[in-house]
């Protein structure tokens, strides 16, 4: 009996070893087809240190959540070139049916009027740049932890003529001056972090906000993801597990955010809202559904 156990287990670590390594291969095949040949030469020849010397801070230390996890299966995460090369074409395969009509709906959300606003895990900077086409007199501020992110960002910004501020920095320690933002989102950053790290980094944009500031999450659906752990597997998401046992709202009440509103879209995403009231405007906001943030 014991033998047959043995053997049982033995055999289900061999199918699963071999499992991932075939989702390993699909991954890194995949990739490799839609960049193409000619580009992922290219991209060898690029000086990197040198292109990313602009957005290194020379205070940063990286946390070992980030560099001890290989995200997407990309060996070094976003502190391999390759990961931001590769992330505006695995976004709209992780986005289905359409990456821009997704995030269009976070811009829906919003419902002040900012002047400054925050971008926290920025990436390639694609939510960064939507919110400086809609708000073109605001002071727009992208900041990453990955200079090669940040790098690719600001070459889409310039393309895109957009007058954007890339920052590197730790989304849960900004080192930023408290109350100095009307507006901050943070888009596909949580399902890759520890929660605690979440958690910290909704305290941080507390601090950071002005006095009727908005905030505005977007990413997976915590409920829905909690059945679709192949989903995980498959994107090779180190932290997507945890993070749908977790609940935003529930983080979001605990840390004093008010008028909260959260909103399944698509087929597993979640659009959460809401603000850093005053004790006056909680009134106004449920007549209303309006604020004007402070200045
Ligand atoms: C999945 S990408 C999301 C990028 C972008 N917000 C979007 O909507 O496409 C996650 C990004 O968060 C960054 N990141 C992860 N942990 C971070 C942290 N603690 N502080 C700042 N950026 C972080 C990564 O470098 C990566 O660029």
């Amino acid at each position: 009996m014991l033998i047959l156990i043995l053997r049982k287990n033995t055999l289900n670590s061999y199918m699963i070893t071999n499992l991932n390594k075939m989702i390993h291969y699909f991954f890194q095949k995949t990739i490799q087809t839609m960049i193409g040949k000619e580009t992922m030469k290219w991209y060898k020849t690029i000086n990197w240190e040198e292109v990313t010397r602009p957005y290194q801070s020379n205070k940063i230390i990286y946390p070992s959540y980030y560099t001890s996890v290989n995200y997407h299966g990309i060996e070094n995460g976003y502190l391999n070139p390759i990961a931001a090369m590769t992330y505006d074409i695995i976004t709209p395969l992780a986005t289905l049916p359409s990456e821009q009509w997704l995030r269009q709906n976070l811009l829906k959300k919003i419902t002040i009027k900012p002047k400054k606003i925050l971008d926290l895990g920025c990436g390639s900077g694609t939510n960064t740049i939507n919110l400086k086409v809609t708000f073109p007199e605001a002071e727009v501020i992208g900041l990453d932890l990955s200079p090669y992110m940040l790098a690719i960002a600001d070459k889409k910004s310039r393309t895109h003529q957009q007058e954007i501020i890339w920052k590197q920095g730790l989304a849960e320690s900004t080192k930023m001056s408290s109350y100095s933002y009307d507006l901050i989102t943070i888009s596909l950053l949580f399902h890759e972090v520890p929660n605690a790290i979440s958690q910290a980094i909704l305290k941080e944009s507390l601090r950071l906000l002005k006095p009727n500031g908005q905030l505005i999450i977007l990413d997976a659906n915590q409920h829905r993801l909690r059945h679709l752990k192949w989903l995980t597997k498959l994107f090779r998401e180190p932290y997507s597990f945890t993070y749908a046992q977790g609940n935003i709202r529930e983080w979001l009440e605990n840390i004093g955010f008010q008028g909260i509103k959260a909103k399944p879209v698509g087929g597993i995403y979640q659009i959460t809202s809401a603000y850093k009231l005053e004790e006056k405007s909680k009134n106004y906001l449920k007549n209303k559904n309006y604020i004007d943030p402070k200045t």
